[in-house]
């Protein structure tokens, strides 16, 4: 690790800097994980002043590390005097280089490691990225020199096609060698464990393939509508927003073959081989949905349509269920059905895999029907794995019950569970990229989506509704029939 890093967050004063990142790279200064001399360096048109963002920073760090008050109150003031603020445009070349005074000002030189992190709406990355690289800022470091890297946030663009361009683009300034594509779903703690959990345990390789397994459901759902990202989810949709990016990074990780070993090269290699596996969704596999109004609550629950800042006719879907396949010889057969939504009946985000029937029930008197045995992997809330396997209940008769071997991480460990956007800062300040997206992982995600995606659009015809805070629209269930399908909820 350089011991000089600045980290300039482009788009501070938004959502994401406030609410993520600013406090997980406090995290890590907590955990003394960032080198002595580090300045956190915001930038946006907002006027504010280095003051006034550390009073708002302030109130959005947590002393998860360090829960002693008064270590506390210390290690804060002292992360909070590293940060700063630059006021300019994102377009504007000069103003990229009134942030590079700043930063000499700050540093004496700009000699160490420099982390763009590109916090701003997709609409802009392009514009702002070209004057950074019009600055000077973005110079391409010989191995054992100061580096720069820029991370950029999902969406990456809007299809094949538009990925593609948008990739070509920022080529032009940034080298994929600098450029750290961000999906945080790959930082939750469960998912990076999912390898582990296949490939260092002699028990469930065996039984991870078609011969054993029955099918595959990987969801994630939210209990709240679209809240305060109206304009940008709207222009989305859900299919965009999470089933291309975060629902094919689980899937890649369930499908993938053993990579040849932990490097980041060997793991992107076999989850981009696994997506290249999954046949184009057919439209007709894609079931949609739109959430309507709820009387659930105090004053009920607004319909998508009536939230602020949706438009009264938007067709855009908030639900999406895709019976997708993976064409190769572990999996052909099984159907991985995946779906995510918002205004759902809970929060959840999960991967169960339900095992074939046992093939001559012994227990047919105490138990005609036995049930599949499962293994669900809990991402969130309460992460969690589990399997259901049949169980004699305790008793002088013979009573037969699904049971839970259950290994919940909030008491299996005590260690703090780090946020997602810590484990991910701390992989591009040491300039590990194996939780980050390849280019041709993304162009291979998009693949699957894409026809689908313009035949829908096509068509411009509303989703179906579901009430707010239920499982999802009827075409959930229909599409899970129609592929033989029984859709039990999770645990
Ligand atoms: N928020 C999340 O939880 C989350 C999760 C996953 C991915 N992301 C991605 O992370 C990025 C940042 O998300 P965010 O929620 O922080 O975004 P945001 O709050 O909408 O925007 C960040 C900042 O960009 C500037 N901005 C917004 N709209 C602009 C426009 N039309 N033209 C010029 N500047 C504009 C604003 O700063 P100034 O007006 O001060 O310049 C704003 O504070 C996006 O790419 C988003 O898709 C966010």
């Amino acid at each position: 690790m350089s011991a000089q890093l600045a980290i300039i967050i482009v788009g501070a004063s938004g959502d994401l800097a406030q609410r993520k990142l600013l406090p997980a790279l406090f995290s890590l200064y907590a955990q003394k994980l960032l080198p002595a001399e580090f300045r956190v360096v915001g930038f946006a048109r907002t006027p504010r002043t280095d003051e006034s963002v550390r009073a708002r920073t302030a109130e959005k760090l947590t002393c998860r590390y360090t829960p002693e008050p008064q270590v506390c109150a210390e290690l804060m003031a002292r992360f909070l005097a590293r940060c700063h603020y630059v006021v300019g445009d994102y377009g504007s070349r000069d103003a990229f280089l009134d942030l590079a005074d700043r930063l000499r000002q700050l540093t004496g030189s700009l000699g160490g490691g420099c982390l763009f992190y590109l916090a701003i709406p997709p609409a802009i990355f392009l514009d702002t990225a070209r004057a950074l690289g019009d600055a000077g800022l973005v110079s391409c470091a010989a191995p054992g020199d100061p580096w720069t890297r820029v991370v950029i946030e999902k969406p990456f663009g809007r299809d094949r096609a538009s990925s593609d361009q948008l990739a070509a683009e920022l080529a032009r300034v940034f080298i994929d060698e600098q450029t750290y594509r961000i999906d945080h779903y790959l930082g939750k703690e469960v998912l990076q464990n999912l390898l582990v959990l296949r490939f260092a345990n002699r028990i469930f390789e065996p039984l991870w393939n078609r011969t054993y397994v029955r099918d595959v459901h990987i969801v994630w759902k939210e209990d709240l509508g679209v809240g305060t990202r109206a304009g940008y989810f709207d222009d989305y949709g859900i299919v965009r927003d999470v089933m291309q990016n975060h629902l094919m990074q689980m899937l890649a990780l369930t499908a993938m073959e053993p990579p040849a070993s932990f490097a980041a090269q060997a793991i992107r290699n076999e989850k981009v081989r696994v997506l290249q596996a999954v046949p184009p969704l057919r439209p007709e596999d894609l079931a949609l949905g739109q959430y309507a109004a709820a009387e659930r609550g105090v004053g009920g629950r607004p319909a998508y349509r009536a939230e602020p800042g949706i438009p009264p006719g938007s067709c855009t879907a908030t639900y999406a269920a895709a019976m997708l396949r993976v064409e190769n010889e572990r999996w052909r057969g099984v159907p991985f059905f995946v779906e995510c939504g918002k205004a759902l009946d809970g929060p959840l985000a999960a991967i169960r895999l339900r095992f074939r029937d046992v093939p001559a029930n012994l227990f047919v008197n105490a138990l005609p029907n036995l049930p599949p045995n499962e293994l669900v992997i809990r991402v969130q809330p309460d992460e969690a794995i589990f399997y259901r396997v049949i169980n004699k209940v305790p008793g002088l008769n013979l009573r037969l019950e699904p049971s839970e071997l259950n290994l919940r991480y909030r008491t299996a460990f005590p260690e703090v569970i780090p946020e997602a956007y810590e484990t991910l800062l701390l992989d591009v300040i040491k300039g590990d990229k194996s939780l980050f997206i390849r280019a041709d992982e993304l162009a291979a995600a998009w693949d699957i989506f894409d026809a689908a995606l313009h035949a829908v659009e096509a068509q411009s015809e509303a989703p179906e509704p579901y009430p707010y805070g239920s499982r999802g629209p009827a075409g959930r269930a229909q599409l899970a029939a129609r592929h033989g399908l029984e859709l039990e909820p999770m645990a």
